[in-house]
């Protein structure tokens, strides 16, 4: 679900005089480097090489709501940001999003976001739009490899162009959410809140990581205190500023929380509640704090120091109440002052890294790849690059590659022979030059189309070596040489060398 949201315009946001920015800040489709409040936003050009850019005409909008990127091609399955990251560190993914008619529509697209090959969510900011507002999404994930990819991709719903206005990339400190185990799962933010509070989003600096805080205050008493707590003293790092107010009831009524104000669908949570004790001295504060009616934590006691109580995988759906109810002997009412609720999401797998690289790498020597050729080869499944397909189960590979006829041009890497569960290699109807790699080591392939092409050099000879090689198609290219023996005998072959290129017959009858 999204998150609710600055008002678009710019006097909603405090300002930090000269503030190093916490991360990787990217204003999408700005012409330029840009600050807003204090911080400073790079241009998105350098990440991403699809889409288009524009600008709102809409008066008074934020800086960096007020360029956007969007995604006219309905080709290609998935348009991603590949961002510099720490292979094992542990970031947190903000995408932040203004639809401001740009298209000229009156409602925003509905399309996916994913980060690697994960689905993140589904983005749909109708209701915010129509209050004037922007909408974010925030995402803990940890780094697999030097990059990271996040991609918005076309669904069934989308009607027009999916797009984007920022995106923030912050490494995260290595104990924050650390009882998550984040080779199998990453976290969603659906509230993080400072309660008794009612001033704008508490975020950097005082939040060291850029998380964003939002005011949250019901019918219970709130209460203010001067104390100092120390954010360093939680694995989480909340910031101070969130110890200082306040939710409470009076003796003997239970603290009754609705919290958040949406209902959450069925799944798991990792959820993290906050509380100091405001009296510098004096009696215990001690209460049962359930959530939904399921004890969550028992006789805690709430000291100055501050405490965390949280749970990591808690299933939770619909509406939430938190109670929290006064033990027996304690001389004052409970109380609260912040609270995290994160989805845990299962991630979704990734292709294995020898297959990756090995695409990455024949990238680098192709010219005019598809624009999707970013992000996971594989997964999510649905969006897997074009011409790609990949093998089923846990351990997953590309098993096929077609690319006939895309316009292809550059040279074919010798590493293509590392994608060693290929069955397939449709090349066909491109423009690929440059020798033809010895594929021996591809010991399932059974296709191997690259004819219209205008490979040059001999035919290697080691392709007579795999033992399923079924069709062999070399026409039309700028081939020399003698057609190996080994292909000319071997049993069962679709072999077509001929018309279109320059090679000397070996054998009586054999076709060049
Ligand atoms: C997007 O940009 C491309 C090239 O920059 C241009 O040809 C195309 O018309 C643009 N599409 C839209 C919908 O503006
Ligand atoms: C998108 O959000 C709007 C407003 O909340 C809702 O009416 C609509 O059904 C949503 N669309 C989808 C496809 O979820
Ligand atoms: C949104 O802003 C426009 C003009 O900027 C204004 O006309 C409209 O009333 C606003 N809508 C809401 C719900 O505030
Ligand atoms: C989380 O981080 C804290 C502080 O560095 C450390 O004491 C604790 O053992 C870590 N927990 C896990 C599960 O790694
Ligand atoms: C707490 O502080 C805020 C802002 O400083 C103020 O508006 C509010 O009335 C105070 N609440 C109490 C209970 O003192
Ligand atoms: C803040 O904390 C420091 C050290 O923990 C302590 O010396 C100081 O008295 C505290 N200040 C207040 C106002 O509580
Ligand atoms: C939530 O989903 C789980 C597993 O899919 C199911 O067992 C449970 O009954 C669901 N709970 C609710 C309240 O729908
Ligand atoms: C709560 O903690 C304080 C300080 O650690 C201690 O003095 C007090 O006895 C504790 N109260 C209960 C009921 O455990
Ligand atoms: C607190 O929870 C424990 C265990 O669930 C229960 O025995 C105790 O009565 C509860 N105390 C109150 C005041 O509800
Ligand atoms: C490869 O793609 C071409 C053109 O889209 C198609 O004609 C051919 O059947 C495909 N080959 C395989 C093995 O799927
Ligand atoms: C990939 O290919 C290169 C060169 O062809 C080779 O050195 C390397 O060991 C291969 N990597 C793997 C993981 O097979
Ligand atoms: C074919 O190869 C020869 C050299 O072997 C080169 O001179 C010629 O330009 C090539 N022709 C094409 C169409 O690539």
């Amino acid at each position: 679900m999204s998150l609710s949201l600055f008002f678009i315009w710019f006097i909603a946001l405090p300002a930090f005089l000269n503030a190093q920015s916490p991360g990787l800040l990217l204003d999408c489709g700005a012409p330029r480097p840009t600050s807003e409040a204090g911080l400073q936003w790079l241009p998105d050009s350098d990440f991403i090489n699809t889409g288009n850019t524009t600008s709102l005409s809409t008066p008074h909008i934020r800086t960096t709501l007020s360029s956007l990127r969007y995604f006219p091609d309905t080709k290609a399955r998935k348009f991603c940001y590949v961002l510099p990251v720490i292979k094992g560190a542990r970031y947190l993914v903000r995408t932040t999003f203004f639809y401001g008619s740009f298209d000229g529509g009156e409602t925003p697209p509905i399309f996916d976001q994913l980060v690697e090959g994960t689905l993140w969510s589904t983005v749909n900011t109708s209701s915010d739009y129509a209050l004037n507002l922007s909408s974010y999404y925030e995402i803990m994930v940890q780094a697999t490899g030097k990059s990271l990819s996040v991609c918005l991709a076309r669904n069934s719903l989308t009607r027009s162009h999916p797009f984007i206005s920022s995106l923030e990339l912050t490494q995260i400190g290595n104990s924050v959410y650390n009882s998550t185990d984040f080779s199998q799962h990453a976290l969603a933010t659906v509230a993080r809140d400072s309660f008794g509070y009612g001033g704008p989003i508490i975020r950097y600096p005082d939040d060291h990581f850029d998380r964003f805080w939002g005011p949250f205050t019901d019918s219970s008493p709130t209460v203010n205190k001067t104390g100092n707590v120390s954010s360093t003293g939680f694995w989480n790092m909340p910031p101070a500023r969130i110890f200082k107010t306040s939710l409470t009831s009076n003796l003997p009524n239970p603290l009754e929380l609705q919290w958040p104000l949406f209902p959450l669908p069925n799944s798991s949570y990792y959820v993290a509640l906050y509380f100091e004790d405001n009296r510098e001295i004096g009696s215990s504060r001690v209460f049962n704090v359930s959530v939904n009616g399921v004890t969550f934590f028992r006789n805690l006691n709430v000291t100055t120091s501050g405490v965390v109580v949280f749970a990591t995988m808690w299933p939770l759906s619909g509406h939430i109440q938190i109670v929290m109810t006064p033990a027996e002997g304690s001389t004052v009412g409970p109380l609260i002052n912040g609270g995290e609720i994160l989805q845990v999401l299962m991630l979704g797998g990734r292709t294995v890294t020898r297959d990756v690289i090995a695409l990455e790498v024949m990238k680098r020597s192709l010219a005019k790849v598809p624009l999707d050729w970013q992000g996971d080869p594989c997964l999510p499944r649905q969006y897997s690059w074009t011409g790609v397909t990949c093998s089923e189960g846990s351990r997953i590979r590309v098993i096929a590659l077609n690319l006939t006829g895309l316009g292809l041009s550059g040279s074919l890497s010798p590493r293509i022979a590392n994608l060693t569960a290929l069955s397939d290699i449709w090349l066909g109807n491109n423009n690929l030059s440059g020798s033809i790699p010895d594929f021996s080591p591809l010991r399932r392939l059974v296709s191997l189309h690259l004819e219209n092409n205008q490979f040059s050099g001999e035919i290697p000879p080691t392709l007579g070596n795999i033992s399923g090689l079924r069709e062999l198609w070399l026409q039309n290219n700028n081939l020399t040489g003698v057609v190996p023996n080994s292909l000319q005998t071997k049993p069962g072959l679709d072999l077509r060398v001929s018309p279109g290129n320059r090679l000397v017959n070996s054998m009586p009858g054999a076709a060049t």
